[in-house]
């Protein structure tokens, strides 16, 4: 996602925030800036799209001699990617940079406003910068004040800040997003990711959540949570970049599953509150005479848009119909004015998905997409947007994308579901609790790794896999089937476990691998009796369930959960490890798969 550079010393500045934020670029972004004080004078530059629109806006400035620089690479998620939107945020004379999202912004917003404070941009950021000169003009002391502010701060954060008042010095704070501190030979290095330092200094400290303080010439001064002051313990830092972007993962894959238990935490933020969701995005009145659903997806994006329709039918009492983008294109569909049209793209740019789009819009539909890009052509075209807050995915078998799209409909069914008075607060209230244990379903132990990676060996060969599962977890069957075809090579099929017989089951014998998705909280029995059905004609079951099966070949056990969403989420991350490990095991590039590219920008 966003990317964070600052610098204290010495060294000419342009070039060293430059050089970071070219480091970070892979983590996708939209716009990118700078501010920097040397010699008492204080200067900044923004500037929309790559950084050679940066490098260029700032061709003629140079910094030499003492002082500090922040720098910042923007992926919009509040406001759109303008430079007024883009970071750093300036207040009358101190700048702020922040990765992460402040959830409390509106309500400090609000007070800072009846202040008098003037707003530049639509970002959650730049409360940050005008609460730290509100308290500063209070206590006189950029310390006192900068202290204050970060105590106000609700949701995730690495921050930087510079001010005219303390030019030698930079301010910084951790919570939830990453922030490391490292010395170099010549000053001290700030960056939100290692690779951004490498090269430029031998050792670094990870900053924990809770962690602030500032550093000056030469000095670190480093407060926790409850203000306490703390020694930094320095770690060596590692020497190849392309690793140190991959975070020490084989695959971007790879690092994307893992980072799902995170990514999930900025999708919920500001949206899933206590006892309530909120989507900010949706003005009042714009649901308003909606009676039917449709959705338009391509590929991984299709599946969780049909993992989704269960839900919209079930919980807000809706209907919901999902089609194939490039097969509702020429169908001639009939379509009514009650229909939200809903895309799903993680890119914003499948043409498929664009064009039914457009389609709809020209039918006069209003319509609402679940992204990851903002300002993309599906992002630009739509009246709602509601992004997914993934971060960029480098991999091309998409694994977080899926996770966030389909948390972020879940979240979306809720918010309908309430505004159309089909659920009680009790039953929301449940859900909400469900979905805040995500993030911990989401985690990736060791043990489950290791085993799916012992397991994987046994499944290169066959004729063929069928991932078979009821309910929601058909949808998840088909995401299973496909993630193990695109980066294994390997034929395999998802099926609704209850249509087997009606065909496929003529397939069955030793040599076909059946996954069975056998939650516990969702049509057990059905699914335990058709996977019987294959185990009797031999197949070879690989079961994942909480509940002990004796006629599973392999068994990867889940937790007892009693929400069908959290089974779902579990054994999606099942699914994704295996397909990775059978590739890895296959020598095949799991990060760019043969034939395969990450947007499908043709028809
Ligand atoms: C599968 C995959 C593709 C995409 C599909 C739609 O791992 O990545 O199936 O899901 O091409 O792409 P988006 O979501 O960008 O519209």
């Amino acid at each position: 996602m966003c990317g964070i550079v600052g610098y204290v010393g010495e060294s000419e500045k342009r070039q060293i925030l430059l050089e970071g934020l070219k480091e970070l670029e892979y983590r996708g972004y939209d716009s990118a800036g700078i501010a920097v004080i040397s010699k008492d004078i204080l200067q900044s530059f923004k500037a929309v799209g790559k950084l050679k629109n940066l490098e260029e806006k700032t061709k003629n400035f140079s910094a030499n001699g003492f002082g500090v620089a922040i720098g910042h690479t923007r992926w919009a998620t509040h406001g759109k990617p303008t430079e007024l939107n883009a970071h750093p945020h300036l207040g009358k004379e101190s700048y702020v940079v922040h990765n992460g999202i402040i959830e409390n912004y509106q309500e400090l917003k609000k007070r800072l406003l009846q202040k008098g404070v003037n707003f530049l941009s639509q970002t959650d950021t730049e409360v940050i910068v005008h609460l730290f000169e509100d308290y500063l003009s209070l206590l006189k002391d950029s310390f006192k004040a900068f202290e204050k502010t970060i105590q106000e701060l609700e949701g995730a954060y690495a921050i930087l800040l510079i001010t005219k008042i303390e030019p030698d010095t930079i301010f910084f704070a951790k919570n939830g997003s990453p922030l490391l501190i490292a010395k170099g030979d010549d000053g001290i290095y700030f960056a939100s990711s290692d690779t951004a330092v490498i090269g430029k200094a031998k050792r670094a400290y990870y900053l924990e959540d809770g962690e602030w303080g500032y550093v000056k010439k030469d000095e670190i001064t480093l407060f926790d949570k409850e203000g306490n002051k703390k020694e930094l313990e320095f770690k060596d830092l590692p020497s190849d970049k392309l690793s140190a972007q991959k975070d020490g993962y084989r695959f971007f894959m790879e690092k994307e599953i893992y980072e799902q238990s995170s990514v999930v935490v900025d999708t919920m933020m500001g949206r899933v509150l206590e006892d309530d969701i909120h989507l900010d995005e949706i003005k009042e009145g714009f649901l308003d005479g909606i009676n039917a659903i449709k959705i338009c997806a391509c590929g991984t994006s299709f599946h969780s848009a049909m993992a989704a329709s269960y839900l919209f039918e079930r919980i807000a009492k809706i209907r919901c119909d999902v089609e194939i983008a490039s097969e509702f294109r020429y169908k001639e569909p009939l379509l009514s004015k009650d229909t939200l049209f809903i895309t799903i793209s993680q890119s914003g740019e499948t043409a498929d998905t664009l064009e039914a789009l457009k389609m709809a819009k020209r039918a006069g539909l209003k319509s609402l997409t679940i992204c990851n890009v903002d300002n993309s052509s599906i992002v630009r075209e739509s009246d709602v947007a509601l992004l997914t807050r993934a971060g960029i995915e480098k991999g091309v078998a998409s694994t977080k994308a899926f996770a966030t799209q389909t948390l972020l409909l879940w979240i979306f069914v809720l918010f309908l579901a309430k505004k159309r008075g089909v659920v009680s607060k009790e039953f929301l209230v449940n859900e909400i609790k469900a979905m805040q244990m995500l993030p911990r379903v989401l985690e990736v132990s060791d043990k489950l790794h290791e085993k799916i990676h012992r397991l994987s060996k046994r499944y290169l060969h066959g004729h063929g896999f069928f991932f078979i599962g009821r309910d929601i977890f058909y949808p998840l069957a088909l995401e299973g089937a496909l993630k193990l075809k695109e980066i294994s090579y390997l034929h395999a099929e998802g099926y609704p476990a209850g249509e087997m017989k009606h065909g496929p089951i003529a397939l069955a014998d030793s040599n076909l691998f059946t996954i069975a998705l056998m939650p516990k909280t969702m049509l057990y029995d059905k699914i335990k009796s058709n996977v019987e059905e294959l185990s009797a004609r031999d197949a070879t079951i690989l079961a994942i369930s909480p509940i002990e099966f004796e006629l599973a070949d392999d068994f990867i056990k889940t937790n007892f959960s009693s929400h069908p969403m959290i089974e779902f989420f579990e054994m999606m991350v099942i699914l994704q490890l295996l397909a990775l490990e059978i590739a890895i095991r296959l020598g095949n590039d799991v990060d760019m798969p043969r034939n395969l590219a990450k947007s499908v920008t043709v028809e």
